[in-house]
């Protein structure tokens, strides 16, 4: 059965439990040689604390898709990385709202955001079976869809076909791949000066007041601030190289992908290349293996 209200992936994500779990075991659980531990401990921290709760971009845009595909039959889906519980909740809202009952597998490399997922998946009842392993060749089998949320960009650019080849392999004649991702338009912009660099003690005194206001001790929100001073300075940092949409269409076109659908939805920001600056727009991508 449909929701008769249609639900947010907001309504169903524990996100005050969620990012409690990552802050207090990130440390123990992320991987030394990943250098994530930072990261994990502190994004859902962040969106809890800084973005009020707010789903990665784009959750409408897998919702319409999610919605589209679970009509005509789809019920197998492979989400492709994740940096907490946001992408899972944004596809268990969706198939909630289309009365279907999915049967998700996500894959991090990461057993923090692992455990996270596994902790959302029992609490919603999910069908969840969520592994520890490397894109890079983990291949899935049946899946109607694959889902990825601002991850090709993160591997280096002779490492993406192995990933988008191991999506195509994944899934079934017909079915898609939804991703949302960034991309950068062709040509290199200014010499990279970090947005706001001078307003970072300004912007942590907030976020240590907000963090304060949404029950953090006075060390952890202290901490929390750190570690986010420390974002907003480096990154995003591209040691991997920009992605853009001709690079995307060849690895999708080389994986035997067809792309359906490059949609942009956002104004252009500047970001960092290591050598100076790209301009890039968030877009909502639909690439589909023929049926
Ligand atoms: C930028 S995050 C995805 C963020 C996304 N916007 C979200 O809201 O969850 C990238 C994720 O990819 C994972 N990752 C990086 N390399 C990977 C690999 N080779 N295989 C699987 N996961 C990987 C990281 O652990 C991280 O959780």
């Amino acid at each position: 059965m449909a929701q008769d209200t249609p639900q947010t992936p907001k309504d169903i994500e524990p996100l005050a439990r969620i990012a409690r779990f990552s802050w207090d075991w990130a440390p123990a659980l992320c991987a030394p040689g990943d250098g994530c531990a930072d990261y994990h401990r502190a994004w859902s921290m962040l969106r809890l604390v800084q973005a009020q709760g707010k789903p990665p971009a784009g959750w409408a845009f897998f919702h319409a898709e999610i919605a589209r595909a679970a009509a005509q039959g789809a019920r197998r889906v492979l989400i492709s990385g994740g940096a907490d519980t946001g992408v899972l909740a944004i596809v268990a809202s969706g198939f909630r709202n289309a009365g279907v009952t999915p049967q998700i597998t996500y894959v991090d490399r990461c057993a923090t955001p692992v455990m996270q997922n596994r902790l959302l998946g029992a609490e919603l009842g999910l069908d969840l079976t969520a592994c520890t392993a490397d894109m890079l060749s983990f291949r899935a089998e049946g899946m109607d869809l694959v889902i990825a949320h601002s991850f090709l960009v993160f591997f280096p650019r002779d490492h993406r076909g192995r990933v988008v080849a191991n999506w195509a392999a994944s899934l079934v004649p017909g079915g898609a791949v939804l991703m949302s991702s960034a991309l950068a338009e062709d040509g290199e912009g200014e010499p990279w000066r970090p947005a706001g660099a001078d307003d970072i003690p300004t912007r942590q005194a907030r976020l240590t007041e907000q963090a304060r206001a949404a029950g953090l001790a006075p060390a952890e929100a202290a901490e929390l601030a750190e570690v986010a001073g420390w974002f907003w300075a480096t990154r995003p940092t591209r040691r991997t190289g920009p992605l853009a949409e001709t690079e995307l269409r060849g690895l999708f076109e080389a994986a035997g992908l067809t792309v359906e659908r490059v949609d942009y939805t956002a104004k252009a920001t500047a970001a960092r290349t290591g050598t100076g600056t790209v301009r890039r727009r968030r877009a909502e991508i639909v690439a589909r293996k023929p049926a």
